[in-house]
């Protein structure tokens, strides 16, 4: 969805074929198979029962969201443009895209940040108001204040049922990693200026390989027990040099707050 970097993309996709294929070529090895959200395991909704689908009218599937409250949801701003009360429904409990069980919720209300234009632009929170309350335990979301939970390195969880690599098929079943918490400066020699540190933080390996993909968007980042990052964007997926970029939820907590307390 976001690949607002064509010239710098094209470069670094010559970059990174080139410094694959001369890996291959000094080691000798094979490079391992990506596999699925990138490189992940797959999990079930009852071992994580805040992460929400976020689906059209026909539930199928397209971004996630994170149960705060029984009747609140936190997802990205992006998942929602062009959405209405109508076109969307969340769908709890519900561990396979196929599957027809779980609590389905139609929306009543989609506050989208008003600041939001483009994920590369930062501002990228939506919280929904559920019709009917969803029979799962929450997840905690950070406070303004936790800032400290970002420290370059910090282990992050990612769920979601995108793709599994970048241009491949979603997951039927519910997957999770994780990866660890990459520096500003680090993601800004990614990113340069799309990277926008108040807004947003990085987390991956610098090798790649395991990533949140297409799908991904608008579900967790969960660090310490708590909600701290939204699934918003990247550059392909698990690519090296390339980390997964996420909402950093202390800038947001107030406004988020405000909703879920509305
Ligand atoms: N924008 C994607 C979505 O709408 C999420 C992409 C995340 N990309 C990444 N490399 N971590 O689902």
């Amino acid at each position: 969805m976001f690949f607002k970097l064509p010239r710098r993309a094209a470069l670094a996709a010559a970059a990174v074929a080139t410094a694959a294929s001369l890996a291959g070529v000094l080691t000798g090895t094979a490079q391992a198979a990506p596999q699925p959200i990138v490189g992940g395991s797959t999990t079930t909704t009852t071992a994580y029962p805040y992460v929400m689908q976020i689906t059209d009218a026909s539930q199928n599937q397209f971004c996630g969201g994170t149960l705060v409250s029984p009747t609140k949801v936190v997802t990205a701003a992006h998942c929602m443009v062009g959405e209405t009360t109508s076109s969307v429904r969340v769908v709890g409990g519900r561990t396979y895209l196929n599957g027809t069980n779980g609590t389905v919720s139609r929306v009543s209300k989609i506050w989208i940040n008003p600041s939001y234009s483009d994920a590369t632009n930062g501002d990228d929170v939506a919280v929904l108001t559920l019709s009917t309350s969803m029979p799962y335990t929450t997840l905690p979301y950070v406070s303004s204040s936790e800032t400290g939970v970002y420290a370059a390195g910090t282990t992050a969880r990612i769920l979601g049922w995108g793709t599994t690599r970048s241009g491949g098929s979603s997951s039927n079943q519910l997957r999770t990693a994780t990866v660890p918490t990459v520096s500003d400066s680090s993601c800004s020699s990614s990113y340069g200026s799309d990277y926008i540190a108040s807004d947003m933080v990085c987390a991956g390996y610098p090798e790649g390989g395991v990533d949140t993909c297409q799908g991904d968007s608008g579900g967790p980042l969960i660090i310490n027990g708590k909600l701290a990052g939204i699934t918003s964007w990247g550059n392909g997926c698990a690519l090296a040099g390339y980390p997964g970029v996420y909402t950093r939820l202390t800038t947001f907590s107030s406004l988020v707050s405000a909703q879920v307390n509305s």
